[in-house]
């Protein structure tokens, strides 16, 4: 049902006998390990179940037996061995605990009751259950400066610090970021950054949940709440999507925390720091709290009655070709399905889409053969095609990296930047923006042994053969899984969608057993798509030309034909034949040609909004429906993997904003239709019945012992799911109806437009950073401030060729259009390409793009010009 399931503790051939009671261990397994896992805890400060043993602190100390007789030793140092008798509780051990605790506490303040640890902390847990009552040191303790910022969201007490090396380790050994260290030695030794070099990192929120004391804690956090005031529910972060899993921490009805839970699928507890302090958002003062009609040029409060009466009455005059849904990834899966419902069978548009425009066909997305996250750790070989992970999906990067740097999978990039993950690969092959399928023609026809002999796509013949040469060791060597897995999504225009798709037919039908890990951007969007927010789909990844059938039989009824993209919307949009947009959380700001955008939207005659902030779009709306956000709500998402997880309700929603779903049920009744839901779970139960890929994922199985961290779909096999469907369909004695088969990945054998070679202009890839000026983040009082300075990045030499100076003003100049901006001197960017942030507030690469001339030539061409300064 789940792959931990299938990933289930591999037979068991030790016994060791712990505190007199015998227990079955796994050979190399931890003694502290074993003993949880069988129901002993052993108290411990330094381990950590995701990092490597250390021994430090010695709080583990228990008597284990050898050949002299019993022993002290530290159970997260002991491997469990055959017939091994170990002690946790014997005079010798509470004397050594007794010990520990008391050595540990000759220098700490013991500040809990100004501590934002105080009631969450081992230190104290563990004096209390394992501690002398009392200690022999009355000497003055050490005093530092308290507490110094080591970063913009960690401040540091340094007197609190039990030096366990656990900040440390996380840092260097998970992060890569070795940015926190010991530093002096003996009594004065103290854990600090080095001056003028910051704990600049994107994990550094995970520092201070893994702490064991209140020597780290986090700026938002710190005086916000005491432990004992905080109720939590279990949930998943769905900031990207990669869908960490998380508890909601709140207090008297406001947020206060996320703190980053365990999953072995997806996160192994930890989040990034947009994931974990992105709560602010939720938070924040200027949510939509009402329902917003246009009047007189301004938007005024209404009821929902009357804003949905309004936007109900202007949809009627429109043709169903004449309306377009754009956006989704906000969503539920719930929210997802009911939206879909509403726009393909009510308003029987197809003209829906949940990407906005800056990502690949949903055909290709769900028809290519699909590798899970722990496919990749495990994998032969990883290829990466994609964008910067790190910028992009942060804990995917720390499993790669994982996967990489520590267990030594092979792992060859291809990207036209470098990017955060380039320093862990075998090999990097830096083509030119927009020949990716010329690169990867290079690699796969290579990998059969031929070496390469020239250049191509800007790469040179070494660094293609050793990348071939890498995976033809990996497959030979037979190490791992036996899958080669690609990490596989376009770049923002670097590449175009045709160009990726080629890349990915070459892939399938060279490599062997290979599958596909999708850099899918924006939180659900696997979950829009996989339910039918795009357009030609229908809910449960099967094609509206497939399904119609299946869906005939569900849905009162169908979209007469294939509908548009979120591109050819907005061109649509533009020309006027589409008259009206319902954005669903979708800032069109986000999309690639600013200035379509900025055509469609003027020449549009109705902009209805369902969000939970203002953006730039939603600021020009006719209507706004105020919807209620993360944390408000509940059902389930859907990871970048295909992975469906719970999402908890924990806080009330501001004013009377709603759930998607509901705003979705209520505009059909308005339009005179009834989507069937009364609740959540009815939706929930409707999918499970309806749509083919979900057959089957009822609350039931979502909520069984085993399936804590979430369920691939399908399940195991569409026949098992068909069958409950039956049975469910045998209580209607309706006939049973063949389930429509699940979309496939088909090469279209066209090959992309290669973009021609011109000395004169420099190639524009666009590319994201975690921290940017979108709505989220700025949102986010505590990260608004950390998005970068906007320029334009630029190799040296491009600089000195240019007559430019890192940090002068600099005019790009597009075919279509210009922006003047910094330059940034970037020895990660090649010379002739220049990288722009897609869209950091009022300036972005999107200004640049012209989706018709990028479709024409397969990339955007710049040139730049000095303005002088
Ligand atoms: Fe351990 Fe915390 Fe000290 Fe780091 S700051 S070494 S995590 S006690
Ligand atoms: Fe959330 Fe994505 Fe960060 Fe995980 S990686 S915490 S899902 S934003
Ligand atoms: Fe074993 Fe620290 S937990 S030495």
């Amino acid at each position: 049902m789940t792959d931990t399931a299938a990933e289930a503790p591999k037979k068991t051939t030790l016994t060791v006998t712990i505190d007199g009671v015998p227990m079955e261990a796994n050979p190399g397994e931890l003694l502290i390990a074993a003993a949880e896992r069988t129901g002993t805890y052993i108290p411990r400060f330094c381990w950590h179940p995701r990092m490597a043993e250390v021994g430090m602190c010695r709080m583990c100390l228990v008597e284990v037996s050898g050949p002299r007789g019993m022993s002290l030793q530290p159970a997260c140092m002991q491997p469990c061995g055959e017939g091994m008798v170990v002690d946790t509780k014997s005079d010798t051990v509470k004397k050594a605990q007794d010990g520990i605790l008391e050595f540990l506490l000759v220098n700490h303040p013991l500040d809990c009751p100004v501590c934002d640890k105080g009631g969450e902390c081992p230190l104290q847990d563990q004096t209390l259950t394992f501690g002398p009552a009392e200690s022999r040191f009355v000497e003055e303790k050490r005093h530092y400066e308290k507490p110094i910022a080591i970063s913009d969201l960690v401040l540091l007490d340094r007197e609190r610090c039990i030096l366990c090396d656990r900040c440390t380790r996380f840092s260097k050994e998970v992060a890569g970021d070795p940015l926190i260290h010991f530093i002096n030695r003996g009594n004065t030794t103290e854990v600090n950054t080095f001056p003028n070099d910051p704990f600049a990192s994107y994990f550094s929120g995970n520092v201070v949940q893994i702490c064991p004391v209140g020597a780290l804690t986090a700026t938002p956090y710190r005086f916000a709440a005491r432990p004992w005031d905080l109720d939590q529910v279990e949930s998943t972060c769905t900031t990207c999507s990669v869908g960490c899993k998380t508890v909601i921490q709140s207090s008297g009805d406001r947020i206060t925390r996320y703190q980053g839970v365990d999953s072995d699928p997806v996160n192994w507890g930890w989040l990034c720091d947009k994931g974990r302090f992105g709560f602010e958002a939720v938070t924040s003062e200027g949510r939509f709290t009402s329902p917003l009609v246009r009047s007189a040029g301004t938007l005024a409060p209404v009821s929902w009655g009357e804003a949905l009466g309004t936007v109900a009455k202007r949809l009627r005059a429109y043709d169903p070709s004449q309306i377009g849904v754009i956006g989704g990834a906000r969503l539920t899966n719930e929210d997802q399905y009911a939206w879909a419902k509403l726009a393909k069978s009510v308003l029987r548009t197809d003209n829906v889409d949940a990407q906005l425009g800056d990502g690949l066909p949903a055909e290709a997305w769900l028809g290519l053969p699909s590798a899970t996250i722990n496919d990749a750790s495990k994998a032969t070989a990883i290829v990466l095609l994609g964008p910067d992970i790190k910028e992009e999906l942060p804990v995917l990067f720390l499993r790669l990296r994982d996967a990489a740097a520590n267990k030594r999978v092979p792992m060859v990039e291809l990207s036209p930047v470098a990017t955060g993950i380039t320093k862990y690969a075998n090999v990097s092959i830096r083509y030119r923006p927009g020949e990716v399928a010329l690169a990867v023609g290079a690699l796969v026809g290579s990998s059969d042994g031929t070496a390469v002999e020239r250049q191509i796509a800007g790469v040179e013949p070494d660094s293609i053969n050793a990348a071939a040469a890498v995976l033809q060791k990996a497959i030979a060597g037979g190490k791992g899984n036996g899958k080669i897995v690609v990490v596989f999504g376009p770049s923002v225009f670097g590449d175009s969608s045709d160009a990726m798709l080629e890349a990915a037919g070459l892939l399938l039908s060279h490599l062997p057993n290979v599958a596909f890990l999708p850099t899918l951007r924006r939180g659900n969007i696997r979950g829009a798509l996989d339910l039918g927010l795009a357009p030609g789909l229908l809910p449960g990844r099967v094609s509206l030309a497939d399904a119609d059938v299946w869906f005939g039989s569900h849905w009162s009824a169908l979209p007469a034909q294939r509908g548009l993209d979120t591109s050819a919307m907005l061109e649509a949009a533009a020309a006027g034949t589409l008259k009206a947009l319902v954005l669903l959380g979708a800032d069109l700001a986000d999309c690639p040609d600013r200035r379509l955008v900025e055509r469609a939207l003027a020449a549009v005659e109705l902009i209805v909004c369902v969000d939970t902030l203002p953006n730039a779009t939603n600021t020009r709306a006719h209507v706004v429906l105020p919807a209620a956000g993360y944390a408000e709500k509940s059902g389930t998402t859907t990871n970048l993997e295909g992975r469906v997880t719970r999402v908890a309700a924990k806080v009330s929603a501001p004013g009377v904003a709603r759930p998607d779903w509901t705003i979705a049920a209520l505009l059909a009744f308005e339009l005179g239709s009834d989507l069937g839901f009364e609740s959540v779970e009815d939706v929930t139960e409707e999918i499970a019945r309806v749509a083919p890929s979900h057959l089957g994922l009822t609350a039931a199985v979502l909520d069984a012992r085993g399936a804590s961290d979430g369920v691939l779909l399908p399940l195991p096999s569409l026949a098992d799911a068909a069958s409950v469907m039956g049975e469910a369909e045998e209580t209607d004695a309706a006939a049973p109806l063949a389930v429509p088969s699940l979309l496939t990945f088909k090469p279209s054998g066209v090959s992309a437009v290669v973009p021609t070679p011109d000395s004169y202009s420099m190639r524009l890839v666009a590319n994201r950073s975690l921290y940017d000026r979108g709505v989220h983040v700025q949102a986010s009082s505590s990260l608004a401030h950390l998005a970068p300075t906007f320029g334009v990045h630029l190799n040296p030499g491009e600089i000195e060729r240019h007559g430019l100076r890192d940090g002068g003003p600099v005019k790009v100049m597009s075919q279509s259009a210009d922006l003047t901006t910094i330059v940034i001197s970037d020895e990660r960017v090649p010379r002739g390409v220049a990288v722009l942030p897609v869209s950091l507030g009022a300036q972005g690469a999107s200004d640049l793009f012209d989706l018709v001339t990028a479709t024409k030539e397969g990339i955007t061409k710049v040139r730049l010009e000095s303005v002088g300064s």
